[in-house]
């Protein structure tokens, strides 16, 4: 079984810069919540784990993912801090990472092992993808409403709806680890000469 203090470690340093403790918790709570309910017994398989099932990943792993879009979400925020003389929107930095690293936490019901070596969509991820899976979870958490925004609307669900700053953000850092993928399977990334 996959405790809370695998997920802590796994996860230290970003959640190290969450300042609200009660935040952190109950981001650690999730993963957690979200690993037993998915019947993930081993950190290892979760690790293994592509993050999509929508494409080739090249060997890009779930949690792999999970760091590039925090850090990317993390890069976008302080681009704009350090360019902007006067930022017209505040970016709650605990939001930005909470959001980050539970974003995309119910493909742990999203996905299952097929028994094969692979992964495949589990009957829970027929029947909601991990937006709403994963903000199902964190409201059960208590994770604040606002979180929950980054979690629902990052991918598609939030296509010309209400967001908060920090959901925009991470949508992009995703999309940036995302988008290349697909394009390399379906031939349209250029490459090197
Ligand atoms: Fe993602």
């Amino acid at each position: 079984m996959i405790d809370a203090t695998e997920i802590r470690e796994l996860f230290a340093d970003l959640l190290a810069r969450i300042s609200d403790e009660r935040l952190r918790d109950q981001v650690v709570e999730t993963w957690t919540l979200a690993c037993r309910e998915g019947g993930w017994e081993e950190l290892e398989a979760v690790t293994q784990m592509p993050f999509t099932l929508l494409t080739d990943c090249g060997g890009v792993g779930f949690i792999e993912h999970t760091f590039a879009v925090a850090w990317g979400a993390l890069g976008l925020a302080e681009a704009q801090e350090r360019a902007y003389e006067k930022l017209p929107y505040e970016i709650n930095y605990d939001r930005l990472i909470a959001g980050a690293l539970l974003h995309d936490v119910g493909k742990l019901l999203e996905f299952e092992q097929d028994g094969r070596g692979g992964y495949g969509k589990s009957h829970h991820g027929r029947c909601t993808r991990h937006p709403i899976s994963g903000t199902a979870l964190a409201a059960r958490t208590g994770v604040p409403v606002e979180v929950q925004n980054t979690i629902a609307c990052h991918s598609k669900e939030g296509d010309n709806r209400p967001k908060v700053v920090e959901t925009i953000l991470i949508h992009q850092a995703d999309f940036a680890c995302f988008d290349p993928l697909t394009m390399k399977a379906d031939g349209t990334l250029i490459g090197e000469e």
